[in-house]
């Protein structure tokens, strides 16, 4: 099962002083060997976080990176292999957060090559609007990320899909159990064997109902991955 943290822009240097909390937590966690966890911050803790996790089995990866994969002048911008220089060993790329504000499918879909190239892996997030969702078409918003992202792109191995519905990230709202082992059965079906991880306001609370849903790999959690306490408990409620 995959924990990943998505700190979106949350987060300065003495945030990193409540890793330790997780570290501690996970060194001595029955289950650790079937449990992988990623923090993805803002670009500018990528260094130090890799460095405060040295002695740990946590990784650390990025939120986006540029769809071009050499360097250029593209003022404020930081490619995939200038993450990876810096510690990064996955990166989040489609957030719908990104979309929302111009991030087009062939864009998303060059971000995906250039990390793929400089051997960082792709947490492609995917996922319908409430709108899609009202006029059910989520399936063929999915089916239509999917193809238009992994354009051109024979070896998927290294990519894990975050199903994200858009209307309930940081809504508090999450898919009914049914809907969401559906939707996760269908991009299985689709992408023929990748892992499927679900995003949108997991929290200790309705991680008791999540956990029973058989065919999610793991979790994209945003606000709840800030507080120590509400990470590990995520974590500890999945296995009991
Ligand atoms: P929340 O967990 O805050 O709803 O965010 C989900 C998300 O966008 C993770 O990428």
């Amino acid at each position: 099962m995959y924990f990943i943290a998505n700190w979106k822009m949350f987060g300065v240097l003495n945030s990193l002083n409540s890793l330790h909390k997780v570290m501690n937590f996970f060194k001595s966690f029955k289950k650790k060997k079937s449990v992988k966890i990623i923090y993805c911050p803002p670009n500018t803790l990528i260094r130090p976080m890799t460095k405060r996790l040295l002695k740990s089995t946590i990784e650390v990866g990025a939120q986006n990176c540029h769809e071009n994969d050499s360097y250029g002048a593209f003022t404020g911008s930081v490619n995939s292999s200038m993450l990876k220089s810096v510690g990064a060993k996955y990166v989040i790329i489609g957030h719908s957060e990104n979309r929302q504000f111009g991030e087009t499918n062939r864009m998303i879909n060059l971000k995906i090559k250039s990390a793929l190239k400089s051997n960082l892996k792709v947490i492609f997030c995917i996922g319908e609007t409430l709108q899609e969702k009202r006029k059910k078409i989520t399936k063929k918003v999915l089916s239509k990320q999917i193809k238009l992202g992994l354009n051109k792109i024979k070896d998927n191995r290294n990519i894990l899909i975050a199903y994200e519905p858009v209307w309930s990230i940081g809504t508090g709202l999450i898919p009914k159990p049914k809907d969401l082992f559906d939707t996760v059965y269908f991009i299985k079906k689709r992408m023929k064997s990748n892992k499927v991880l679900y995003g949108g306001s997991v929290n200790p609370k309705n991680i008791n109902q999540l956990k029973f849903i058989t065919n999610i790999d793991g979790y994209l959690i945003g606000g709840a991955s800030q507080d120590p306490k509400k990470f590990i408990d995520i974590i500890k409620k999945s296995y009991n």
